[in-house]
């Protein structure tokens, strides 16, 4: 047989390859036996191919082709022929070989699974044999889509000027909120390495050493809780630039994003609205709002106090939404229902109240004996609802209450239908608060982290450092938001080693502490700081985003299961004791045999 795997894949033959005698080699996907005729589906990355075997011709060729099992990886020459029975729905469907020679390259265990674009494999299971998954198409697209992402990402920030530059991956802790993976050193008895949860102070120091326009495609590992679209290693596209301000940082990655967009998906997105995280609150109770449906928050407490309603008139915030024609395919079952959603503890409202404002233009309602339909009707108006629409409206501490509202608003959307696969709604929210209050802790956190620069306006304010003024400080920070998720976040830094000082100070770090955990950030700012600032992406979750998907974990070759484990090679794991003492471990591991 010919001394080569393959002259064509088989992906790539058309009609116009009839007649041309190939070599294909792939995993065979499919086997029918039909008597006298074996039809494999061939298939390698590139697509799938119909080859076919002809007892007449070869007989024992035949009996060879019959025993292929699924995921055999075989080579084969042969001549393209038209096929008589066309696929119209493969590129190669008009084509078939007729084998001449077969080769099996290698045999293969029945996979677990069907390696199919829908398959029956669980998701542990599939984790498991990661191999074999990405090997279906829906996996395999998505990560061909993730590195052509990477490759214009890279193109884009290269024509701006941008340079990349690893930065190190055994650090010193960073604060951004989460907890830190440590590794322990053998060098260093009883000392620690931190993994970076993000490059942050080193892109601060290349901005001090005149590295201006730094980015880096990178990973970033935080020990928190998992959801569809948090893992703990994930990517981000770092930046960070030097002499800008806040509108220089937003309209440059504005403009990568659209390219990204236009370059991937073939999409001409607009110009991103910009929204102040207040307003972001007030109109839809989150700071990542979904824009792809309207539902805007609707301030009740004017209307709905004061009528004898007990709930309403002791709650120190009533507010609610409109749902859009859907009086008539809501019954009192699905109310009662979404009521108790609402009071599921993941939500915990106290209850939900309902204004049904019916077709006929009838009213039913949850509050009927405290508000008249005359009542119901002025409100209807003033707010702008329909006939055919729903009200609903939460009430409680007006925090929480929005939260609650959040919800509501997201679930209904899923319930109706309008959160549009294909359709994008970029925004900023911009202005975020710079200190967050701590309840529990009795102490402010970093909203974004504790190099995050206060708003001009404000620094006096903070440097004066009176605790209640402290609550409204304002930061040049900002978050790209598409469809929901949180796609970035970045910030206007501060520069100056005072102000620095004063913040880590506000965040109840010690002097000393401070000078420990930071000291070389604070002693580069001795040196010449230039004002500078920065904005990373989520890698993972803008290529999800960008395929209307929730989750990021497809969209990685190797990912982990909701409980930190990696399902293939089983880890986390055990080291061996020997390991431990090298490691200066052995005497914190409870159980062990000293
Ligand atoms: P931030 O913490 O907002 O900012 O992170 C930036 C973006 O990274 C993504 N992200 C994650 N993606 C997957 N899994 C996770 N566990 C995870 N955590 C975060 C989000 C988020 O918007 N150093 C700053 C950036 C800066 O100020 O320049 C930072 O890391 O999409």
């Amino acid at each position: 047989m010919i001394e080569m795997y393959r002259s064509k894949n088989c992906g790539e033959l058309r009609i116009s390859d009839v007649e041309q005698e190939v070599v294909l080699s792939g995993w065979v996907q499919s086997n029918r036996d039909f008597g006298g005729m074996t039809f494999i589906d061939l298939r390698d990355r590139y697509g799938i191919t119909q080859v076919v075997f002809n007892s007449d011709d070869n007989e024992k060729l035949s009996e060879g082709a019959r025993k292929l099992g699924r995921e055999f990886v075989i080579k084969i020459s042969g001549t393209v022929r038209e096929r008589s029975n066309k696929n119209p729905n493969r590129p190669t469907g008009e084509v078939e070989i007729e084998v001449k020679e077969m080769e099996i390259l290698n045999a293969s265990k029945v996979p677990p699974f069907t390696i199919e674009n829908e398959t029956d494999g669980g998701e542990d299971l599939r984790m498991k044999y990661r191999y074999l998954d990405i090997r279906r198409n829906p996996l395999k697209e998505k990560l061909m889509f993730r590195s052509k992402l990477a490759i214009e990402t890279r193109k884009y920030l290269d024509n701006q000027g941008f340079i990349e530059i690893e930065t190190p991956v055994l650090i010193k802790s960073t604060p951004e909120g989460a907890r830190d993976f440590v590794v322990p050193s053998r060098m260093n008895p009883g000392q620690f390495y931190a993994l970076p949860q993000s490059p942050q102070t080193f892109k601060q120091i290349l901005m001090v050493a005149g590295m201006d326009k730094y980015f880096q495609i990178v990973k970033c590992f935080r020990d928190e809780d998992l959801r569809a679209d948090r893992q703990p290693e994930f990517t981000q596209i770092d930046c960070e630039m030097a002499f800008v301000t806040q509108e220089d940082i937003l309209n440059t990655f504005e403009d990568l994003t659209k390219e990204l967009f236009k370059g991937l998906k073939g999409i001409d997105l607009p110009d991103f609205p910009r929204i102040t995280y207040d307003e972001a609150m007030k109109k839809y109770g989150s700071d990542k709002p979904d824009l792809r449906f309207g539902m805007e928050f609707i301030e009740l407490n004017e209307d709905m106090q004061g009528n004898g309603f007990g709930v309403f008139d002791n709650a120190e915030f009533v507010v609610g939404i409109i749902a859009e024609g859907i009086a008539g395919s809501y019954s009192n079952k699905q109310m009662k229902e979404l009521t108790e959603w609402v009071q599921r503890p993941q939500i915990g409202s106290k209850g939900l109240v309902y204004v049904k404002y019916n077709e006929d233009g009838s009213i039913k309602s949850t509050i009927g004996k405290f508000y008249s339909d005359n009542d119901l009707n002025t409100l209807k108006e003033k707010i702008g609802a329909q006939n055919g629409d729903v009200l609903f409206i939460l009430c409680g501490e007006t925090e929480k209450t929005r939260k609650q509202l959040n919800e509501l608003r997201l679930e209904m959307a899923r319930r109706m239908g309008l959160m549009t696969k294909g359709d994008f709604k970029p925004l900023w929210v911009v202005d975020f608060p710079l200190l967050e209050w701590d309840e529990e802790s009795n102490r402010f956190h970093a909203m974004h982290h504790p190099f995050t620069s206060p708003k001009k306006q404000d620094q006096e304010k903070m440097m004066k450092g009176e605790h209640e003024t402290m609550k409204g400080l304002k930061a040049d920070a900002y978050d790209l938001v598409i469809n929901g998720s949180e796609i970035g976040g970045g910030s206007i830094r501060i520069h100056d080693r005072e102000l620095q000082s004063k913040n880590f100070d506000l965040l109840g770090f010690s002097k000393e502490e401070a000078e420990e955990q930071f000291g070389f950030l604070l002693g580069a700012f001795e040196y010449g700081a230039p004002p500078h600032g920065g904005i990373a992406f989520g890698f993972d979750r803008l290529c999800a985003v960008m395929n209307g998907e929730s989750s990021i974990r497809d969209f990685i070759a190797f990912p982990k299961n909701n409980q930190g484990r990696d399902m293939m090679i089983d880890c986390p794991a055990t080291i061996s004791e020997e390991q431990q003492n090298e490691l200066s471990l052995k005497s914190t591991f409870v159980g062990s045999n000293e």
